[in-house]
This record gives C-alpha cells, sequence and structure tokens, in this order.
C-alpha cells in the first residue's frame, strides 16, 4: 500500500450561505449555516486516505472541542495520527466560508495552532517522512517546517508535492528546488508567475515559468476546466467531468490527495493518476461542505 505522509492544516469550517459576495459597508441576510471539518491539510490527508493509502498526518491542534471533533473523524478514517500534537494556548483552526448561490467560496482563515507547528514537531515526524512514497503541503502552516520536511523527503528519495495555497508571492527558492511536482489553481500560478492565467497559452507559458523557476512537474488546476500537467517544454491537458457543482471547498485539496494516492514512484501515471483525481474532485463538488463531500475510493470509477 502506498505510503503518505501530509504535513498541514486542521480547521474547523463554518459555512455561510449567502445569495453574494456582500459591497463595502453593505449588511446582508444570508442563509443557513453550518459545519463541517475543513483545513486544506486535513483535506488532503483524508482525500489520500480515502484513495486507498496508508496517510500520516503531521499537524497541531488546540486543547477545545474543535479538536475532539476534528479528531474524531480522523479516527473513523483510519488516518495516522501519531504525528498529530497539542498546543495548550492556541485554539485549533477556524474558517469561515462564505459560500455563493453558483458553488463559489471565499474564506476567511484563523490559523491558531496551526501556526504553532515548528521545525522540531517536523523533527519528530523524521523516520515517517524518511519511509513515506510521499509528502504532501501547502501554505496554512509554518514555511520553515515545510522546508524541513521537504529536506527530509528529499534527503530519503520521497517524491515532494507543494500545493502553494493559499497563493503567496515570495516562494522561497529552497522549497522550490526541493519541489518534485507543484500543485497550484490559476489564482495561485498567476500570483507565483505574474502571469494571468486566461487561455491555454497563458496556463501553459505560466507553467512553463514554473519550470523555469525549478520545479521539474507542474500541475495547474483550472476549476471546470481541468488540470494541465507540464514538464521538460510538454504539456497534456485533462479535461474535468461535467457535472452540476454546489461547492468547490476542498475540490483542489481532494485532486491533491487522490492524486498522491494514486502516483505511481516513477511518476510514469501522472496523466491517468490526474484524471482519478479530477473524477475524485468533480463528486467532492456536488456535496456541500469540505470533508464530508471527499468521496471513498470505490467510488471513484473512471
Ligand atoms: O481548501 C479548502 C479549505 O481551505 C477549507 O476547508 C478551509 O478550512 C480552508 O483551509
Amino acid at each position: 500500500m502506498k505510503k503518505i505522509v501530509v504535513l498541514g492544516s486542521i480547521n474547523v469550517d463554518t459555512i455561510l450561505n449567502i445569495p453574494r459576495l456582500p459591497l463595502p459597508g453593505e449588511t446582508m441576510a444570508m442563509g443557513d449555516q453550518s459545519t463541517a471539518g475543513g483545513g486544506k491539510g486535513a483535506n488532503q490527508a483524508i482525500a489520500a486516505v480515502r484513495g486507498g493509502a496508508e496517510t500520516t498526518f503531521i499537524a497541531k491542534v488546540g486543547q477545545d472541542h474543535a479538536a475532539d471533533f476534528m479528531l474524531e473523524t480522523f479516527k473513523k478514517d483510519g488516518l495516522n495520527m501519531d504525528h498529530i500534537t497539542v498546543d495548550s494556548k492556541a485554539g485549533t483552526g477556524k474558517a469561515y466560508i462564505l459560500l455563493d448561490k453558483d458553488g463559489q467560496n471565499s474564506i476567511l482563515i484563523y490559523g491558531g495552532a496551526n501556526q504553532t507547528i515548528t521545525v522540531d514537531d517536523v523533527e519528530s515526524a523524521r523516520d515517517s517522512i524518511a519511509n513515506a512514497d510521499c509528502l504532501v503541503s501547502e501554505f496554512e502552516t509554518p514555511l520553515e517546517a515545510t522546508v524541513r520536511a521537504f529536506e527530509i523527503a528529499k534527503q530519503n528519495g520521497v517524491i515532494t508535492i507543494l500545493n502553494p495555497a493559499p497563493a503567496k508571492t515570495d516562494i522561497p527558492q529552497k522549497l522550490l528546488t526541493l519541489t518534485d511536482i507543484i500543485v497550484p489553481n490559476e489564482t495561485e500560478a498567476e500570483a507565483i508567475t505574474g502571469i494571468k492565467v486566461v487561455d491555454k497559452k497563458s496556463i501553459i507559458n505560466s507553467a512553463a515559468k514554473l519550470n523555469k523557476m525549478g520545479v521539474k512537474r507542474v500541475i495547474i488546476t483550472i476549476g471546470s476546466r481541468g488540470s494541465l500537467y507540464y514538464t521538460d517544454g510538454k504539456e497534456s491537458f485533462v479535461d474535468a467531468y461535467k457535472v452540476s457543482a454546489v461547492d468547490t471547498t476542498a475540490a483542489g485539496d481532494t485532486f491533491i490527495g487522490y492524486l498522491a494516492a494514486k502516483l505511481d514512484s516513477d511518476l510514469d501515471n501522472m496523466v491517468e493518476a490526474m484524471k482519478f483525481a479530477s473524477k475524485a474532485s468533480s463528486i467532492a463538488v456536488q456535496v456541500k461542505g469540505a470533508q464530508n463531500s471527499i468521496p471513498y475510493v470505490d467510488d471513484v470509477k473512471i
């Protein structure tokens, strides 16, 4: 069985259903609200374990009810929680998701315990990282911890996948050099490369620039238009499955977790793994909420 390690965030998501984003100074009535498990790291870890991989999650929670709620889900899913630690001062991470009637979202984050993950926490998980097939991380936890985890991974021949989200303009060159596969969406790709992604040509240009910046393999996800894989001057497009989306929250996380779970160690099956990830993601967008929308491998058929 494939072994995945995810280093990342845990958030309790409060989803606020609104007709559209409010204007500055506007007071607006909203529809119902609900709570669900979220956090980019947690979503990616759950997607990897539901995708069929043995998955270890390096993360931090507060000492509160939100932590109990989140850990219960992880336990049910069979995530390895040996490296989820507790910070006694900061609260468990939270996200407030404004979800409009077309299924598009805007997200506000309270980092809390996610921001207290240290290089020492990563060192404590050294053996798990070194023995994994693949390490996944994003930007909702401190950068120095991610850099250390990627260093350990590369010293041990472990594949590294970086999801540069939330968008960042100043990714250290060291981290890019340690990254085997970078998976931004079009907004994140634009933040890194400065190239506005509007059509096929600009997507390819953006991927080529990421390539030149030091990452050999680039996947740019472009929502309902699918995803692009770019390496060594060659591109392949994978179409998205046509579905009616009600909530795109965690669509990208589902894609990444499933991609990691399906990739062979020689990375030769990249396009096939992307198709699988895309199918999983197309299922996730048809259900409201983050973790509750991530499908199980038996329901993902291409
Ligand atoms: O990628 C979606 C996630 O982003 C949500 O679950 C929310 O918690 C934020 O971290």
